[in-house]
């Protein structure tokens, strides 16, 4: 009587066992890294396993799977089922095989046109695999946002100015046509924080007080609320949530919790590595200055004067901000009428004359200046693209954004900081058919780079997300 007892129980241990193991079977992720190349540091974003979900090199995620056999025996309200962990991580794990593997591609799943758009040329790192992966988050990815937290600081965020990609990606997610959101936690693959850094400035922060602790205490209470009332946090320590912030303190508030801070994802304007901005966890969010909610109709339409050839050479105008642009001015500015009728003027302004006209400027040069100001992002970036205008990058340690699949150097230049008196040298030497090859570059990424309402296929909106599963698949695609 004993004896099929025992040999029941014994069955059942080995396939509880199998089964964990089969579930959290560390995933051999070393082999996705061979794909990178480490060329053009300046532009790379390495992203090394540090992200393994479940894997037991990880201390910190080794906890987690005890954790988690621990839940899977306690019928606690809280816990996780298994079986939506295991499909999780089985999707990613299909996901990463497919961009791995050389299978043909179904690209009549879309129309033409937009809809069709099949990344291709020297502007991309990698054009298959970035299509690869794109089709993959299109096909998988789901996102939780977290429904806890009061208006107007969570739930909501600027739409306009220069801080507007805080807002308008917060209510796209929230309120648009919903593609990748879930409403059920256990089938998101990445969590979303939905909070506004910049309304807590101005609903929390007192001015002048230069004290960030008040943010910092709110995101802490937020981490506190999300991770006490739901398991996911605790599950990977932060490690598959998102915070998103365009302010300059975005990073500061961050701090709030270590956690989130260390080990988040952290989709941030202020990509500033010299404080703290890992680039194979973190993700670079462009800056888009709508002045008014909107994009100047100047920029909407570039091409109209596309026969005309660009009068000026280069152009800055801008506030002294930062620790770059006063050394733009020693040497730029006002020199207009030097050259006033030749190809090779450099107009820099410290704030542009009330009777100039700054988009006029943007469409009419060659190359436009974006050095850092109080934060390395720069909205001059975003709307150099928009006027086609070739970016030129001032600054140091900015990760710029979507450099994990776009390849930055086929549609800008960046100068280094201690090059700013040779600016005029420098870009005048570019001969004309390199200087076409850029701005044709400029042309092919505006798409990643433009605000859509409603989104569409490949523009920032998807851009930024895809960043974002980048880091949760933690594969590079280059
Ligand atoms: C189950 O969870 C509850 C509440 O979290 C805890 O008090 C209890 O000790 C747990 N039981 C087991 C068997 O782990
Ligand atoms: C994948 O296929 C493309 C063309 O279909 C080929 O050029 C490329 O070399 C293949 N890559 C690998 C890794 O097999
Ligand atoms: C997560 O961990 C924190 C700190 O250890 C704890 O207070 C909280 O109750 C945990 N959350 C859940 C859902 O068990
Ligand atoms: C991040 O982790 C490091 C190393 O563990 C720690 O010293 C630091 O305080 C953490 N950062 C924050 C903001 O908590
Ligand atoms: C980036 O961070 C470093 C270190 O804090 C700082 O010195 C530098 O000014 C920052 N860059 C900009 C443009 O703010």
């Amino acid at each position: 009587m004993e004896s099929p007892t025992f040999f029941f129980s014994a069955l059942f241990s080995f396939l509880l066992l199998s089964f964990i193991l089969f579930i959290f079977h560390p995933t051999p992720l070393s082999e996705f890294i061979t794909l990178a190349t480490s060329n053009n540091a300046d532009y790379s974003v390495h992203l090394h396993p540090i992200r393994t979900k479940f894997s037991t090199h990880n201390p910190q995620l080794l906890a987690v799977n005890e954790d988690s056999t621990a839940i899977h025996r306690n019928k606690s309200r809280n816990r996780i089922p298994m079986r939506e962990v295991g499909k999780v991580e089985e999707e990613l794990a299909g996901a990463r095989a497919s961009i791995r593997s050389n299978r043909s591609l179904g690209t009549t799943a879309h129309g033409g046109g937009d809809e069709g758009y099949v990344p291709a040329g020297a502007v991309y790192r990698n054009p298959r695999l970035f299509y690869r992966s794109y089709l993959e988050m299109e096909k998988i990815l789901k996102v939780y946002v977290y429904p806890d937290g009061d208006h107007p600081i969570v739930h909501d965020g600027p739409c306009k100015d220069i801080y507007s990609i805080e807002g308008r990606f917060l209510h796209e997610i929230e309120h648009g046509h919903g593609r990748f959101r879930t409403n059920d936690p256990n089938l998101a693959h990445v969590f979303f924080l939905p909070l506004s850094v910049a309304w807590m400035v101005k609903y929390l922060y007192t001015p002048l007080s230069y004290d960030h602790s008040p943010l910092r205490q709110f995101v802490s209470d937020y981490v506190r609320v999300i991770s006490t009332k739901y398991p996911f946090w605790n599950r990977t320590h932060g490690a598959d949530h998102f915070m998103l912030a365009c302010h300059d303190w975005g990073p500061s508030t961050s701090k709030g919790n270590p956690f989130l801070y260390n080990t988040s994802i952290r989709v941030l304007c202020n990509a500033n590595t010299s404080e703290g901005f890992k680039p194979e966890k973190d993700v670079s969010l462009p800056e888009i200055h709508l002045l008014g909610g909107e994009v100047s109709p100047k920029l909407l339409s570039p091409q109209k004067d596309n026969n005309t050839p660009r009068r000026h050479l280069a152009f800055f105008a801008g506030g002294p901000h930062g620790p770059i642009r006063p050394k733009l001015f020693q040497y730029w500015k006002n020199r207009d009428d030097d050259d006033n009728d030749n190809d090779n003027d450099i107009r820099v302004y410290e704030y542009l004359p009330k009777d100039l006209d700054y988009y006029s400027f943007m469409l009419n040069s060659k190359f436009c200046l974006c050095p850092s100001g109080y934060e390395v992002a720069s909205p001059r970036i975003v709307e150099s693209i928009y006027a086609e205008c070739v970016p030129v990058i001032l600054s140091n340690n900015y990760v710029l954004p979507f450099s994990d699949v776009l390849q930055w150097e086929a549609f800008s230049l960046k100068v280094d900081v201690s090059d700013i008196p040779r600016l005029r040298e420098i870009l005048s030497a570019i001969p004309e058919d390199e200087y076409l090859r850029l701005k044709e570059g400029v042309k092919i990424v505006r798409r990643h780079f433009t605000l859509n309402q409603p989104v569409k296929r490949f523009d920032v909106f998807h851009m930024i997300l895809h960043s974002i599963w980048l880091r949760r698949l933690n594969i590079p695609v280059r």
